[in-house]
């Protein structure tokens, strides 16, 4: 089937799922997948899931890393929309490249264990979706087992995100007796049959005229019957009515129950999601915002993966289209270096494999060939306009480490490997004023991705390094309001550290909060401020 590029771009749906490690991403992953027909196993997503455990696991998986790397996106059709699902890793340690990722999502599936509700990686990753306003979708999973009251669910939503909430579905029993979820838009019910509770084979639809049919007392068992039609009634008098244009603005979720692993009510949340789920959107930029139809080629630099094929020294840029069409060998102008750049082996990601691309609209993702060029946040243009999309965020690490080369004459190798790895997002890099340049603070969300630093420095660029831990806790950008001020003239406590970020901003690095206050109360006469998070303009980022 031909579609015009107008339609292209209307079919797409380009989304994020997030969720708290462990609530069913991997299986539900998945389970978009074969319902796509890119795979056709169920366990083909699986392999990656190790990667969470621990970094022995992690490293193997890096040494399949075609396998890792091709599935950072997913494409597939699916009823005729084109799917692109943005892959977030797993593991928390590594939350900072899923920030990135979801600048370059049009909204997020956020999944919840039912018996956990919202946990902590859930509300950073929450966080970020709201920061950029994307509409996001809530699906309860593991209904097939006991679960929190719904009620308490939605409450959560509110009371922690402080998002509102429209489920579109209800489960009947959720005290590890589920029967099935009752759609609240069709007044269909949708049984779970515990007995098979097996791939595929566990939904039965029954239809019904309304919550008061009798038909319903002969499908469901009388205690639940009860409880559901005293929970519908509180809903349709109290619960906040389905409104779309709430849900794209992202401050009403709709909400969804369902079972991933026994494929329990996935389909039906997927039709839904498709039909509600916003096609690409307009991108803010330094001159107004950029709408996807716009003829002109234009995206941004999300994500910059080094050494993908180890026989290669390659490095690939993973570039958002927003608005036109990427048409084979086309160049763009790169805006930060003001130079023209032919976006060279372009390839997408169907499922498993890497494909050449041939065209790709706004909304798809492009992984593309990078001899060095490009930091994440770049912004291409394939036109003569002149501008650049808003900046990610860069996010304060929260683990410190000195590290420096085990063997002073490997210095060069290290330089280039943290370079890169710095460049790539994997960690962020701080000098000492006056302090040797083989010595750096390096800094990262969360620990592991220590390890896997470490690792890659050996493995990629023959480096041993020492790594000794530091306390802080936080890193905060420093400004002074007055012009000339000598940052290195700051009153500081013994526990407190001044260093330099790779554009020399000066940024200090803090045990508790309460050094922070302490540093800005004695520190007046420079009105001094921390910020937490760099947002600078995005060509100076990383
Ligand atoms: P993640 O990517 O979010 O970390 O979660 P993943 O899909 O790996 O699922 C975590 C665990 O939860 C897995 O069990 C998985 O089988 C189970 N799970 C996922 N969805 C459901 C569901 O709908 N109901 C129930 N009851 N369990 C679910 P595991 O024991 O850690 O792994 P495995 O041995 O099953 O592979």
């Amino acid at each position: 089937m031909s579609y015009t590029t107008q339609e292209e771009i209307k079919r797409r749906k380009t989304f994020a799922i997030i969720s708290h490690p462990d609530a069913g991403k991997t299986t539900m992953t998945e389970k978009l997948l074969l319902y796509g027909g890119a795979i056709h196993m169920a366990g083909s997503v699986k392999s990656r899931k190790a990667a969470k455990h621990a970094v022995s696991d992690w490293m193997e998986i890096e040494k399949q890393r075609g396998i890792s790397v091709s599935s950072s996106v997913m494409q597939f059709n699916y009823n005729g929309y084109c799917i692109n699902i943005l892959d977030t890793p797993g593991h928390q340690d590594f939350s900072e490249d899923t920030y990135r990722t979801l600048c370059a999502a049009d909204a997020a599936v956020m999944l919840l264990d039912g018996a956990k509700g919202v946990e902590a990686q859930t509300i950073k990753l929450f966080t970020v979706c709201r920061k950029r306003k994307i509409p996001i979708f809530t699906f309860i999973n593991k209904m097939d087992r006991a679960a929190k009251n719904p009620f308490d669910l939605l409450d959560e939503l509110e009371k922690v995100l402080s998002i509102r909430s429209t489920p579109i579905n209800w489960p009947i029993g959720t005290d590890g007796d589920f029967e099935g979820v009752f759609q609240r838009e069709s007044n269909e019910v949708l049984l779970f049959d515990s007995k098979t509770k097996d791939h595929g084979a566990s939904m039965i639809s029954a239809s019904s005229t309304g919550i008061d049919d009798d038909t319903l007392a002969t499908l469901i068992s009388p205690d639940h019957l009860q409880t559901l039609r005293n929970d519908i009634e509180l809903l349709d008098m109290a619960g906040d009515e389905f409104d779309i244009d709430r849900i794209l603005r992202g401050e009403l979720t709709p909400v969804f129950f369902g079972s991933a692993i026994t494929n329990f009510g996935v389909e039906p949340f997927i039709k839904r999601f498709l039909e509600i789920a916003p096609c690409p959107q307009p991108h803010n930029t330094s001159d107004g915002s950029i709408d996807p139809t716009d003829p002109a080629f234009t995206g941004f630099v999300f994500k910059i993966q080094s050494n993908m094929d180890p026989n290669h020294r390659d490095r690939m840029a993973f570039v958002r289209i927003c608005s036109g069409k990427y048409e084979k060998n086309m160049s763009v102008n790169l805006m930060r270096l003001g130079k023209k750049i032919t976006l060279a082996q372009p390839q997408q990601f169907m499922a498993q494999d890497r494909n050449i691309v041939e065209d790709a609209y706004a909304g798809d993702i492009i992984g593309v060939f990078d001899p060095g060029h490009f930091r994440i946040g770049d912004t291409l243009i394939s036109s003569n306009r002149k501008f650049t999309f808003d900046p990610i965020p860069v996010f304060p690490p929260e683990n410190f480490a000195r590290i420096q080369p085990k063997d002073s004459m490997k210095r060069k190798q290290f330089l280039k490997g943290i370079e890169q790895l710095s460049e790539e997002g994997a960690v962020q890099l701080y000098k000492q004023p006056n302090i040797g340049t083989e010595t750096f603070v390096a800094g990262v969300v969360g620990v592991l991705q220590f390890d896997v630093l470490e690792y890659r420095l050996q493995s990629e660029y023959g480096v041993e390094i020492l790594r000794t831990p530091l306390n802080y806790r936080l890193a905060r950008w420093a400004k002074s309001e007055l012009t000339d001020y000598s940052f290195v003239d700051m009153t500081l406590t013994s526990t407190s550290m001044l260093v330099l970020d790779r554009d020399d901003e000066p940024v200090v690095l803090f045990e508790s909060e309460w050094a922070v206050d302490w540093a800005i109360d004695h520190n007046k006469s420079a009105k001094l401020s921390f910020e937490g998070i760099h947002t600078k303009d995005r060509n100076d980022l990383v």
